[in-house]
């Protein structure tokens, strides 16, 4: 199986990426090819409304995003990863989110292929896994919507020090288990 990892945050030794790479490992160990993108480090705009991708199969940007919505195409899995900025996901994130209108057609029926795996990993500073709630159950309605499978969800708290994810050893196993159960 191809497996990708989105990392949403700026950080690149932060919570999200170090959790995004552990579902990654796991993934490599049960013998996928994987391979992640760090959001913070692409240069990418956001969806320009052109309408371009509704009578053409890509979009007419051609920047950083342009080889990972390649990649979407044919990914068996993907692993998206975001903190919490501000009661949502990470500007980074969102734009991401935004060019996947490139996989909706003239008709808005999806031109992604369906059927693909997907892990939902976010960090936020809140202790309480509930504060952002409404902001998970809205990506799964975005899932459903392109046809994903969701396996499953890692929520990490209290994660303002960049190092809160490395000093959890069981949701570093349970990244590591959720990787290698893809
Ligand atoms: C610009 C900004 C806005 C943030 N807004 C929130 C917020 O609204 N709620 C929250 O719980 N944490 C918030 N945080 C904290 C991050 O979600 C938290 O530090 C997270 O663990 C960062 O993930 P990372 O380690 O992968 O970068 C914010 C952090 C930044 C930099």
């Amino acid at each position: 199986m191809n497996v990708i990892g989105i990392i949403g945050s700026p950080r690149q030794n932060g919570n999200v990426s170090t959790l995004v790479d552990e579902v990654l490992k796991g993934a490599a160990e049960a013998g996928h090819s994987t391979k992640a993108y760090r959001l913070g480090e692409m240069k990418y705009a956001g969806c320009q409304a052109c309408m371009y991708c509704k009578s053409h199969d890509k979009c007419r940007q051609d920047d950083d995003m342009s080889k990972l919505m390649e990649e979407m195409k044919t990914a068996d899995a993907v692993v998206f990863g975001s903190p919490i900025y501000y009661w949502q996901f990470s500007s980074q994130f969102r734009t991401f989110i935004d060019r996947l209108y490139m996989f909706l057609g003239q008709d808005f029926s999806v031109t992604l292929p369906a059927g693909k795996k997907a892990v939902v990993v976010t960090s936020q500073g809140n202790p309480d896994v509930d504060s952002f709630r409404n902001v998970f159950t809205d990506f799964n309605k975005l899932l459903e919507m392109y046809g994903f499978e969701k396996v499953d969800e890692l929520h990490l708290t209290a994660g303002n020090s960049p190092s809160t994810a490395k000093e959890n050893k069981e949701l570093m196993e349970q990244a590591r288990s959720i990787g290698k159960t893809l």
